[in-house]
C-alpha cells in the first residue's frame, strides 16, 4: 500500500490540519515528518478548536495510529503542554501517539540560540517563531543532537550537560543582550521528559514498513509550506526543514517508490508570517480586507501574517518540486464580496517577462503581472455542494487547474470539519 503525501504549497498556513482532520476517516496511521512546535494546525469541530504543533493531526479519530517520525524535532515542554490540552479527549495516547526514536530533541538551550541568532542579525532577521528550530537541526547535521532514544540510555543527562554547556558558550558569541534563568527552564525541560518518558517510542521507520506491508493506508502530514523548504524555498528566509515531499521520505524512513498520491493544499491567495520576499504582498485595503476576514494570525505566535494575491508563478514551482496528484484549496469563502481578484501569472524580472520562479525574488527584481477575474458576492460557508458554488468561483477554479495542470477535488469553505466540499 503507497504512502499519500499532504504538504503545503505557499509560506504555511495553509491549513492542512482541518484537511488532514478530515481526511483521517480514509486512514489508518498519520504521520508527521519534519519540522517541530513552529507548526500550529488548526483543527475545528463540534464547536471546539483546538491547536496542534507536533502532534499529528489525526489524533481526534479514535482508529487512526498517529506517528511523529524520526523527522521531527520536539521540545518536551511543549509537547507535555500538547499531550495536558489533549487530556480531556480521553485519547488513548499510549497506543494511538508513538515517537520515532530517531527524532530529535529541542533543549531550552537551542531556544536561547535562536533568540540570540535572531537577535544578532538585526533587521536581516528571519522572523523565526523562536522554537529552537534552526539551532536543532543544525545539532542534528552537524552529529551533535540529542535524539528521543537516548533518553531510553543510562547516560543522556551527561549527554545533555555536555550540549548545554557548549550553546551556553555559543550563546556568549552572539553577544546580545539575552536575559534567561536556564535552571527555571532546565526544571521544567526535566519534568516534561519524565512524561515523555512515559509515552511509546519505536523505530519508526520498521513499523511504517510493516504496518505497509500488513496493507495500512498511510497519510503522511507536512508541515509548514514549500516556499519555506530549507532548499527550495526562499533562502534564507525559510525553516530548517525540507518540507517538501523528498522530506517524507528522509523523515519517515519510505522509499521514493512507495509514495502514492501527493496532495498539495493552498489557500485562494497568499499569505506569509515572518520575513522575506513576497511578491504578491499588499499593502493597500484588500490585503488588509484579506487578513480581517481570513483571521490572518500566526497560531503559534499570533504573529498578524503578511497578505496578497495567488502568485501561480510559485504555486506552479512548487506543485513541480512535490509531484502534487490532487489540489484543495482553501479560504475561497475569504475572497467572497471582492469585486475583482487578481492572480500572478508571470514575473517581469529585471526588465524580462519570465514564468518560473528565479534565484531572487526580492522585490527590487521582481514585479509580479497579474491576469484579472471577476469576484464573487455569495458567502460560501453555508454551502456543501459544488452546485452551489458560484459561477465566478468556479471559473476561478477552472483558470487555477489549467494552469496548474492539476485537479482541485477539495474546496474549503470554512474552519469547520464540515465547512469543506469536495469535487
Ligand atoms: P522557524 O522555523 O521557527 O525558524 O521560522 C523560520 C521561518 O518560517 C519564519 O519566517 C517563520 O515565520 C516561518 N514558519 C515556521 N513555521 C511556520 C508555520 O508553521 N507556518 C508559517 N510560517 C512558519
Amino acid at each position: 500500500m503507497a504512502v499519500d503525501l499532504l504538504l503545503g504549497l505557499q509560506w504555511g498556513d495553509e491549513g492542512k490540519g482541518k484537511i488532514v482532520d478530515v481526511l483521517t476517516e480514509n486512514y489508518d496511521i498519520i504521520a508527521r515528518f519534519q519540522g517541530g512546535p513552529n507548526a500550529g494546525h488548526t483543527l475545528e469541530f463540534d464547536g471546539i478548536k483546538h491547536i496542534l504543533h507536533t502532534i499529528p493531526s489525526g489524533i481526534f479519530h479514535k482508529n487512526a495510529v498517529n506517528v511523529v517520525g524520526n523527522g521531527v524535532v520536539i521540545d518536551p515542554v511543549i509537547f507535555k503542554k500538547e499531550l495536558d490540552a489533549l487530556k480531556k479527549f480521553n485519547l488513548d495516547i499510549k497506543s494511538k501517539l508513538l515517537i520515532s526514536r530517531k527524532a530529535h530533541l529541542i533543549l531550552p538551550t537551542h531556544r536561547l540560540l535562536d533568540a540570540a541568532s535572531e537577535a544578532s542579525k538585526g533587521k536581516a532577521k528571519i522572523g523565526s517563531t523562536l522554537k529552537g528550530i534552526g539551532p536543532t537541526y543544525m545539532d542534528k547535521t552537524g552529529r551533535n543532537g540529542m535524539r528521543i532514544g537516548d533518553l531510553e540510555l543510562s547516560d543522556w543527562k551527561e549527554k545533555y550537560r555536555n550540549l548545554a554547556n557548549k550553546h551556553e558558550a555559543m550563546i556568549g558569541f552572539y553577544n546580545v543582550d539575552i536575559q534567561y534563568n536556564l535552571a527555571e527552564l532546565e526544571s521544567d525541560f526535566f519534568k516534561s521528559i519524565e512524561e515523555l518518558k512515559e509515552l511509546t517510542f519505536i523505530d519508526s521507520e520498521e513499523y511504517l514498513y510493516q504496518a505497509q506491508k500488513k496493507g495500512k493506508k498511510i497519510l503522511a502530514e507536512g508541515a509548514q509550506g514549500s516556499l519555506l523548504d530549507i532548499d527550495f524555498g526562499t533562502y534564507p528566509y525559510v525553516t530548517s526543514s525540507n518540507t517538501t515531499a523528498a522530506g517524507a521520505c528522509t523523515g519517515l524512513g519510505v522509499a521514493p517508490n512507495q509514495i502514492g498520491g501527493v496532495k498539495g493544499i493552498f489557500k485562494a491567495y497568499a499569505t506569509r508570517v515572518g520575513s522575506g520576499p513576497f511578491p504578491t504582498e499588499l499593502f493597500d485595503k484588500d490585503g488588509e480586507t484579506m487578513g480581517r476576514v481570513g483571521n490572518e494570525f500566526g497560531a503559534t505566535t499570533g504573529r498578524p501574517r503578511r497578505c496578497g494575491w495567488l502568485d501561480l508563478v510559485a504555486l506552479k514551482y512548487a506543485v513541480r518540486i512535490n509531484g502534487v496528484t490532487e489540489l484543495m484549496m482553501m479560504k475561497g469563502d475569504v475572497l467572497s464580496g471582492f469585486k475583482k481578484l487578481k492572480v500572478c501569472t508571470a514575473y517581469n524580472y529585471k526588465g524580462e517577462k519570465i514564468t518560473h520562479l528565479p534565484y531572487n525574488i526580492e522585490a527590487e527584481n521582481v514585479t509580479p503581472i497579474y491576469t484579472e477575474m471577476k469576484g464573487w458576492e455569495a458567502d460560501l460557508t453555508k454551502m456543501t455542494k459544488k452546485e452551489q458554488l458560484p459561477d465566478n468561483l468556479m471559473a476561478y477554479i477552472d483558470f487555477l487547474e489549467k494552469e496548474l495542470e492539476v485537479p482541485i477535488k477539495i474546496v474549503s469553505v470554512g474552519p469547520d470539519r464540515t465547512q469543506t466540499i469536495h469535487r
